[in-house]
């Protein structure tokens, strides 16, 4: 059963040793993809009701909570690198380190146990008992571990609290039951669960009331999601329905299980932007089958032609290279899809065994890291050059560009993104616009990453 946050006693967290009215100041480093950015909002939201307060800056702070990922080695790497660089820090001034998410749950005792300078280390879904554990290492100088995995937790009832901004997640599920051979994160986030669209609905209307403009759905496989006779289309197009939401994302489905009434979703509602994230791994079938993907190049291609069928639909994927016994011939099946697809732009990695997972206990990770690393670059470059064509040919057509904020190379220009998820920047010139809304852009120059525009004269 989930506790609700009433339940708790309320503490106004004080520093004992500084004896002020200040509370402890939290720094938190987010590390993997946007459904860890939603769990960093979540926690904030624990923390807050508990009377932490948040630094920007790591050297400022009482505590710094690292959430991490897991999904490969590098990721890992990295956040080995991150605690090193906190290491004094801890014994000089006796900050409290916490390490939270995917490598935590991954990891567990393991990691709790070779770094000691870990005071508290909390699983996706632990965050409830954060809070004490925290109190606990800061006070105490006890540490803390929290790793259970479970088959209910959703943060029901938890508002995250967000950065601001035009753009907002909602996870709608957590967990995943695909258990694809090469992937931890069955393991890391545990069992599939969907949240009550009750709660999501009134997320959504609250995110509107607050100024967001665009909603992206978040889950590890959203075609999964179900709440009684509620299927993720239904969802879907009921959050394209609040008023004031713009703009309505999803990430990813699962090109095994896609639904007819998603692709209706995408390619009706003027709401639910025409871009559709469709990881196909690989494109050789005795791959595919290795990697427990439950479907063929083939089936996968059907459901291409499908969607090309219903509209201008831009299409992006994820791609693994040099997995387990792939031959340079079954690489090239890959290269050939990619060919055929023509994706609007593609995550390119190498294979990164993963222990505990299925390819890991079973499959040897045998294509050398070389072969690996040349399979990436050749692909990564090939899609540089789909990516620049497909943006080049739209110069001199005017795209519908929701305004997010500054570019990041200049306060001068205004950055955004088209429906199909490409950048687009341009110059200032309208005193009028700000963001949040939605302007015409005519494009003028493309990049395989940005498109450069106009605004559209009417
Ligand atoms: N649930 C999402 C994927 C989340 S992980 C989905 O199925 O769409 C994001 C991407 O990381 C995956 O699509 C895959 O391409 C990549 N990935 C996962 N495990 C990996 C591993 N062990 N090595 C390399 N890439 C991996
Ligand atoms: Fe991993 Fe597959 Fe689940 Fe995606 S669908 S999170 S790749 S196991
Ligand atoms: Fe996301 Fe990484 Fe976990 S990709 S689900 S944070 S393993």
């Amino acid at each position: 059963m989930s506790q609700s946050l009433t339940d708790l006693p309320l503490v106004t967290v004080q520093k004992t040793e500084k004896k002020s009215q200040e509370s402890y100041r939290v720094y938190i480093e987010t590390f993997g993809c946007q459904m860890n950015e939603y769990d960093t909002e979540l926690v904030r939201s624990l923390l807050k009701s508990r009377g932490f307060g948040f630094t920007d800056h790591g050297e400022q702070a009482d505590v710094v909570l690292l959430n991490t990922c897991a999904i490969r080695e590098n990721a890992h790497n990295r956040v080995y690198a991150h605690l090193a660089d906190y290491k004094a820090l801890r014994s000089q001034r006796g900050l409290v380190i916490g390490v939270l998410g995917c490598m935590a749950q991954n990891l567990k005792k393991d990691l709790f146990d070779s770094q000691s300078m870990i005071d508290v280390l909390v699983g996706p879904d632990a965050y409830r008992r954060l809070p004490d554990l925290l109190l606990q290492a800061i006070e105490a100088r006890t540490r803390g571990l929290a790793v259970d995995l479970s088959e209910y937790e959703t943060y029901e009832e938890i508002l995250p609290v967000r950065g601001g901004g035009v753009n907002a997640w909602i996870a709608v599920m957590r967990g995943c039951d695909n258990f694809c051979t090469f992937c931890v994160v069955p393991y890391t986030r545990g069992r599939e669960r969907s949240r009550n669209p009750q709660g999501i609905l009134i997320e959504a209307q609250q995110l509107a009331e607050q100024g967001y403009k665009q909603i992206t759905l978040l889950g590890q496989n959203v075609n999964s999601y179900r709440y009684q006779d509620w299927d993720f289309a239904k969802l879907l197009l009921s959050v394209a329905e609040v008023p004031g939401i713009e703009r309505v994302r999803f990430t990813s489905p699962h090109p095994k299980d896609f639904p007819p009434a998603l692709l209706d979703a995408v390619a009706e509602h003027p709401k639910v932007c025409n871009h559709i994230h469709l990881p196909a791994q690989s494109g050789n079938d005795r791959i595919l089958q290795l990697m427990g993907r439950c479907y063929s190049r083939k089936e996968y291609l059907e459901l291409v032609e499908a969607i090309r069928r219903r509209g201008d639909i831009a299409l992006s994927t994820d791609i693994i290279c040099g997995f387990c016994s792939e031959t340079e011939e079954e690489y090239q099946d890959t290269i050939r899809l990619m060919q055929e697809v023509e994706f609007q732009s593609a995550f390119i990695f190498k294979y990164s065994e993963r222990k505990n997972t299925i390819a890991g206990r079973k499959h040897p990770d045998d294509v050398p890291e070389s072969i690996k690393s040349e399979r990436v670059g050749r692909l990564i470059e090939w899609q540089r050059d789909v990516s620049a064509r497909k943006n080049q040919a739209l110069i001199g057509q005017s795209v519908k560009v929701l305004v997010e904020g500054d570019a990041k190379k200049s306060k001068n220009q205004w950055m955004g993104h088209t429906e199909s998820n490409t950048t687009v920047v341009w110059n200032k010139a309208d005193r009028l616009v700000k963001p949040g809304d939605l302007v015409s852009i005519t494009v003028e120059d493309g990049s395989a990453s940005t498109l450069y525009g106009s605004p559209t004269s009417s």
